[in-house]
Formats: structure tokens, C-alpha cells, sequence
């Protein structure tokens, strides 16, 4: 009687236990055929670092979402139905029998799926510490063998360790894409941070199709006006170009400080960090910044200033539109003073630049930047040159032929500019009339 008793209030013990900590029982981090995510649960990775569930961002509708589970305020790194949303006050995230992981609504309509070929064996869905939502086979001897994987499927962020760029195999594209309505409505927003090579690895931020910010050209450690942080840093960045697939990535080296890159409805582009000392974010690097929209200068303007954007003419060259140019209005540009007479033109050297767009430039890998230069002089159309890959001393050549559009000039090489030489009529290498102020360092960092 008395074991049977206690039997009896340890069971009541525990019954008002789950009562009065109805989360706890579900710290889990995996969704399986039999047991789904209903509306008042969340899957929690293993580290707690990332926490899944459903969310209502205040516009009546109900998303799946990713969350860090230590910042109180809550920041959303990625929604599953973005465009799907459920309408109801009810749904369940759960797998169906044909392996794929779907969102239903009250009425049991599915209004999200992973959408993947069916498999043989039992799948799970599982929550990782990097905020990847991984499918995969149950008994899978290679846990990382994902069916599908909320990486593949970016929102409006990057995070550590997923690509912007694409897989040339399985044909997805990864691009960032802000929400409508910051905070309130996650739906597809009109602008996208993607990931191109034209004929250089580049990040471009659109509107739509418009094109508003490029990165500049990938030179081998970093983009090509983009300086790397003093005392090598908390984070690594990375290009990579093979068979397999294209992309931008980068990596803490510390994973217990958190970092994001998000693209907002506003069209801002942000990297923050998270301050565990004063519980914020902190903006790391912004967009638009000084400097940043492009082609702000025009053909053969040069942006410099900060903190005001002021544009400059290379040497040789004046504005073309004097007056929109005195109101600070450089997209006109600049031209030349005298006309090339292609045999007696020198190149001058313009340290510490934005490499200009690369959409018309030329390529060679194979040849060094004095030969570089031998065949530009020799090429009457050849604008300027540059070392394509800065690293190990420089190798390889671009030549640019027309216009030089979306030119920056940094401070110092600390700011992460590189050498460009432009062709200039032989009165003009002798006169200096570049300027520069001394500005401020300005961090820009992807
Ligand atoms: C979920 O939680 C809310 C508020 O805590 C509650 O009103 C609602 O009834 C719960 N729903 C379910 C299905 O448990
Ligand atoms: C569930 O979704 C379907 C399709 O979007 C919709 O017709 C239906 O009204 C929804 N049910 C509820 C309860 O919202
Ligand atoms: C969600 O799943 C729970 C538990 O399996 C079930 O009781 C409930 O009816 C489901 N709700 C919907 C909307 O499918
Ligand atoms: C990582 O960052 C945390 C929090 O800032 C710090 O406490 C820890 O010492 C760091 N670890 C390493 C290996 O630097
Ligand atoms: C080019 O022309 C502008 C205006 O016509 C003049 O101010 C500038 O000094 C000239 N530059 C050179 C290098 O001759
Ligand atoms: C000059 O260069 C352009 C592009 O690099 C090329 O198309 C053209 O044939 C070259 N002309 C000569 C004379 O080499």
C-alpha cells in the first residue's frame, strides 16, 4: 500500500511538474515522423545556441522561424514560409510519409514542404548549433548526407559557414533576400544580396534588378576594396571556385561570438556582432556607407571623401558636368583634358583602389604584371591594368577597356585597396593634381 501510494504521488509530482514547465520535456532539437512541432513548442540545437519554432511577427500571421535562443530580443536568421503564411492561430511542422518535413495549418492543408524526392527509410529533422535545419535519413551512416537543408534556403542572413553562391550540381542558388516590411512582415522583399561571377567573383546588393552596390572583384584574400580587420580578426572569409560549386562564406574563429550579415527591407546592408557586454548588436559595417552606391562618381571619378562623399577626377581628367558636379552630383563623371595619341602615353599609378568594374574587363592569368602593362601600352584601347590575384606578390592581369566605373580611393593600405595603373596622355604624368585628405579609417567588410 505505502510503494503503491508513493508510486501514486511521485506520478502527481511529475504530472504537475510538466504543468508547471511545459517546455522542458521538449528541449529536443529533432522532429520525427511521430513526433511533430506543434504551435506551443520549439526544437533547441544541442549548444543552445539556436531555437526553432513558430512566430508571429506582430502581422497576424504564424512562420516558422530560427532564432538565437541567448539573445533575449529576438532576432530571426531564417522562415520557413516566408510566403506561405499560416492564417490560422494553429499549424503543425511534421514529417509525412513520403520523408518530406511539411507545415500545416488547422485545417491539416500544407502550406510549406521541403518538396524533395521521396526515399526509402525514415527521415528526421534536426536543429544544428551552426542554425541549420538539416533533413535527413534517420540511420544515415553519414550524418551529414542532408536531403534538404534550410542553408540552401537562405532568408534575409548569413550566417557562419553557409554560401552565398551556387552549386553547380544540384543547381541551387543561395541569395539573401530582405524581408518586406522590416520586423512585420518576412514575405520576399525587393532587395537581394547575391553572390556573381562575371568575370570576378563579386557580391552584388540589387533593388529588384537594379544593380546598387558591388563589392568589388575578389583579389585572392579578400574583395577588392574591402579591407581586412587590423590584427587579424574574429572572422575568416572565403571564395571558393571549383567543379562542385561557387560561393562566399565566412567563419568565426571564436563560436561563442555570433555575427550576421542581413539585407533589410530598407535596402541597408549590415554586418552586426553580437556585444555579450552590453547585450547588442553592434554594426560592424553598413551599407550605404561613404562611397558605397555605385558608380557614385561616374566613369573616371574616384570617390575619396569621408565623411562626405566627394568625388575627384583621376589626373588628367575634369568633370564633365561642372555644375551637378560643384552639388556634389558625380554621376556624370569625369573626362579627359587631352585626347590619347596611344604611342607617347604612360600609365599612372593609383595606390590603394577599388578595382573598377569588371563587367568589360579582360583576363589573363598567365602572365605577370609587367607583361601586363607591355601589352596594355602596345593595345590602344586598354584603359588601365591590375594584378588579378594580390596574394603571393601578385600574379595574373586585368585590363580594362572604356570606361573605369565605380573607383574608390582609400587612405591607406590598410583599407584594402590595390594597385591600378591608368593610361594617361604624356602631359599628364608629370603633374600631379590627386589629393587626398586624411580621412578617417572606414571599415567595409562583408
Ligand atoms: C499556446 O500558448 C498560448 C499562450 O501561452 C495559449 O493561449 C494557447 O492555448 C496554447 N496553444 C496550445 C495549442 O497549447
Ligand atoms: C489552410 O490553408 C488553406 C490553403 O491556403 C486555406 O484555404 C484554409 O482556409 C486554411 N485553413 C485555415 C484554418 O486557415
Ligand atoms: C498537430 O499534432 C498534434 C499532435 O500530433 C495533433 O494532436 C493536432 O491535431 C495536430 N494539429 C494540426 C493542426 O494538424
Ligand atoms: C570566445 O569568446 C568568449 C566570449 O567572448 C570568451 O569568453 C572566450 O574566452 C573566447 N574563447 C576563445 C578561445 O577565445
Ligand atoms: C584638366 O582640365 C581641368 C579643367 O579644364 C583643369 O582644372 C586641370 O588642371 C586639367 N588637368 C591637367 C592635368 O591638365
Ligand atoms: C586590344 O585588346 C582588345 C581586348 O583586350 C582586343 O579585343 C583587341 O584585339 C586588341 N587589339 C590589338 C591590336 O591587339
Amino acid at each position: 500500500m505505502k510503494t503503491l501510494h508513493s508510486h501514486v504521488s511521485t506520478s502527481i509530482f511529475i504530472f504537475i511538474l510538466s504543468l508547471l514547465y511545459p517546455f522542458h520535456s521538449l528541449a529536443i532539437d529533432t522532429i520525427t515522423f511521430s513526433q511533430p512541432l506543434t504551435i506551443n513548442q520549439t526544437l533547441v540545437s544541442k549548444d543552445e545556441h539556436f531555437e526553432l519554432g513558430f512566430f508571429n511577427p506582430g502581422n497576424n500571421n504564424l512562420y516558422i522561424g530560427i532564432w538565437y535562443k541567448q539573445i533575449q530580443q529576438k532576432t530571426y536568421v531564417w522562415v520557413a514560409n516566408r510566403d506561405t503564411p499560416i492564417t490560422s492561430s494553429s499549424g503543425n511542422l511534421t514529417i509525412i510519409s513520403n520523408g518530406n518535413m511539411v507545415l500545416v495549418n488547422q485545417t491539416g492543408t500544407i502550406v510549406w514542404s521541403t518538396n524533395q524526392p521521396t526515399r526509402a527509410g525514415n527521415t528526421v529533422a534536426q536543429l544544428l548549433d551552426n542554425g541549420n535545419f538539416v533533413l535527413r535519413l534517420e540511420n544515415d551512416e553519414d550524418p551529414e548526407n542532408y536531403i534538404w537543408q534550410s542553408f540552401d534556403y537562405p532568408t534575409d542572413t548569413l550566417l557562419p559557414e553557409m554560401k552565398l553562391g551556387w552549386d553547380r550540381k544540384s543547381g541551387i542558388t543561395r541569395i539573401l533576400r530582405s524581408w518586406k516590411t522590416i520586423n512585420l512582415d518576412p514575405g520576399t522583399g525587393d532587395y537581394s544580396l547575391m553572390f556573381t561571377v562575371r568575370h570576378f567573383p563579386e557580391i552584388l546588393l540589387m533593388r529588384k534588378e537594379t544593380l546598387i552596390r558591388r563589392s568589388g572583384p575578389w583579389t585572392g584574400r579578400r574583395f577588392s576594396g574591402v579591407p581586412e580587420i587590423k590584427g587579424r580578426s574574429i572572422m575568416q572569409f572565403d571564395v571558393e571556385d571549383n567543379s562542385d560549386e561557387i560561393y562566399y562564406s565566412f567563419k568565426l574563429v571564436n563560436s561563442s561570438i555570433y555575427s550576421r550579415l542581413v539585407v533589410y527591407s530598407s535596402g541597408v546592408n549590415q554586418r552586426l556582432v553580437w556585444a555579450d557586454t552590453t547585450k547588442t548588436w553592434s554594426v560592424y559595417w553598413s551599407f550605404p556607407g561613404n562611397c558605397d552606391h555605385f558608380g557614385e562618381c561616374g566613369p573616371s571619378g574616384i570617390c575619396t571623401a569621408n565623411p562626405a562623399p566627394i568625388c575627384s577626377c583621376m589626373t588628367g581628367f575634369h568633370p564633365k558636368n561642372k555644375q551637378a558636379w560643384d552639388l556634389r552630383v558625380g554621376l556624370d563623371g569625369c573626362v579627359r583634358n587631352s585626347s590619347l595619341d596611344c604611342r607617347s602615353d604612360g600609365f599612372k599609378l593609383f595606390k590603394n583602389m577599388k578595382l573598377p568594374e569588371t563587367s568589360k574587363a579582360f583576363l589573363d592569368q598567365t602572365i605577370n604584371l609587367k607583361k601586363c602593362g607591355e601589352i596594355c601600352k602596345t593595345n590602344c584601347s586598354c584603359a588601365a591594368y591590375a594584378n588579378m590575384d594580390v596574394t603571393e606578390g601578385g600574379s595574373g592581369c586585368v585590363i580594362w577597356e572604356g570606361d573605369l566605373i565605380d573607383m574608390r580611393q582609400y587612405a591607406d593600405s590598410d583599407n584594402g585597396g590595390d594597385d591600378l595603373y591608368v593610361r594617361v596622355g604624356a602631359s599628364d604624368l608629370v603633374c600631379i593634381v590627386h589629393e587626398m585628405t586624411n580621412m578617417p579609417l572606414n571599415i567595409y567588410l562583408f
